[in-house]
């Protein structure tokens, strides 16, 4: 089928599935009847997907005769928090849930970091799987194992690598989230073609609109980003070379989302859009990169209704200094010189772990005027 795709995430035993289907919760119950016959379920969710979402999956596990409980949490990335993370534990364990059953995140990135780690460490240790329901969650963190809450520290501080046991990604649970969750979904998703695959970028400059209205080329694009994260994943399960090339854009994404407090004033794909150009223009001004790459990321995001500029941020603009900090704190740090992902051009980057801060710095101030 044109809207269709089955993607194989190979890593031995603990290999499984991406669905990416249309009606991918509609057979959910089936699925999950067949992978875990005598399994009861716990579903975590978060308030708007059990509005919104949630009636279908019912209705699905239902018709299979399965049995579940279901927890929802607040909406948004303050949900990502311990005291969250005790609730949903408390919970499932409240419904009697064994190490043999299963937990499903239904929802966004914040609902499948939060059950995924929940899930890593409720009796030790049970399995899960991923319903995601946003563009985000759908394209990047749904897919490659990682689950976690944040600390008064910092963003995901807190948490596991623990890889579902099958991935069902709805198209049609997408036509009711909002059109600015699904920009910052496709930020993450043009990544992809940034990194390391120039044709991918170049396709989507050719079929962006058809992706945002929803056609043949969504289902398309998706698959094409679960397979681009999945040879990431299966390169580097646990991020010790080749995968921080998904972190293109991050370091400076991260420091504006932080310098904006995590806030609706700059969703984490919106921050990565900006970080995205500029990673392509610092590394334009360290002459290793062409400048008109730059122009051509920047005029493409722009084009999907992308924030690409740290002035596009309502509100105060962060200063440099506060920045550099949120740089320095990030995790991508070693023993003082940052570590950035930078590129030769678009479907080039490369991972650099001697940059000067000061060159940062200098680069962020230029970008003032
Ligand atoms: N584990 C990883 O590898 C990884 C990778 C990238 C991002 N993340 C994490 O993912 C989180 C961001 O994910 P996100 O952007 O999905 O945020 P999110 O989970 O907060 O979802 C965004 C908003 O959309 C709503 N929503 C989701 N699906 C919906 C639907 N079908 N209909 C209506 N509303 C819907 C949510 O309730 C929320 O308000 C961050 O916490 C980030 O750290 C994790
Ligand atoms: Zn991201």
């Amino acid at each position: 089928m044109q809207n269709e795709h089955l993607v194989h995430i190979d890593l031995g035993q603990r290999a499984y599935d991406i669905l990416v289907a249309p009606d991918a919760i509609d057979r959910l119950g089936e699925k999950l009847k067949e992978m875990f016959p005598s399994a009861r379920f716990g579903i975590i969710t978060d308030t708007n997907v059990e509005k919104e979402q949630l009636p279908r999956l019912k209705r699905t596990l239902d018709e299979a005769g399965l049995e579940y409980a279901i927890t929802a949490v607040p909406a948004g990335e303050s949900s990502k928090s311990i005291d969250m993370l005790n609730r949903v534990v408390e919970d499932m364990l409240a419904a009697r849930l064994e190490r043999n059953d299963i937990i499903i995140a239904f929802g966004g990135g914040v609902v499948g970091d939060l059950a995924g780690f929940a899930a890593s460490i409720i009796r030790r240790g049970m399995e899960f799987v991923q319903v995601p329901t946003s563009l985000l969650a759908q394209v990047d963190s749904s897919v490659g194992g990682k689950t976690g809450i944040n600390s008064p520290h910092g963003k995901n501080l807190i948490g596991a690598f623990h890889q579902p046991k099958f991935v069902a990604a709805d198209l049609t649970a997408l036509t009711t989230l909002n059109e600015r969750q699904f920009r910052a979904g496709y930020a993450e998703m043009a990544k992809y073609g940034l990194i390391d695959d120039a044709e991918f970028f170049f396709w989507l400059e050719e079929n962006y609109r058809e992706i945002f209205e929803g056609g043949p080329a969504r289902a398309k694009a998706i698959a094409h980003a679960c397979r681009a994260k999945a040879r990431f994943v299966t390169e580097d399960e646990k991020e010790l070379g080749a995968r921080a090339l998904l972190n293109l854009g991050h370091t400076f994404g991260h420091a504006l989302e932080a310098a904006t407090g995590y806030s609706d004033r700059l969703l984490h794909g919106e921050g990565v859009s900006i970080g995205m150009v500029l990673a392509h223009k610092f590394s334009a001004k360290l002459g290793i990169a062409p400048g008109q790459d730059a122009t051509r990321v920047q005029n493409h995001l722009e084009a999907a209704g992308l924030p690409t500029n740290i002035s596009q941020i309502p509100g105060d603009r962060p200063s440099v200094e506060e920045l550099m900090q949120h740089i320095a704190q990030d995790k991508k740090v070693s023993r003082g010189a940052l570590t950035f992902i930078l590129t030769k051009g678009i479907g080039t980057a490369f991972i650099e772990k001697n940059v000067d801060a000061n060159e940062v710095f200098a680069f962020l101030k230029e970008q003032e005027n």
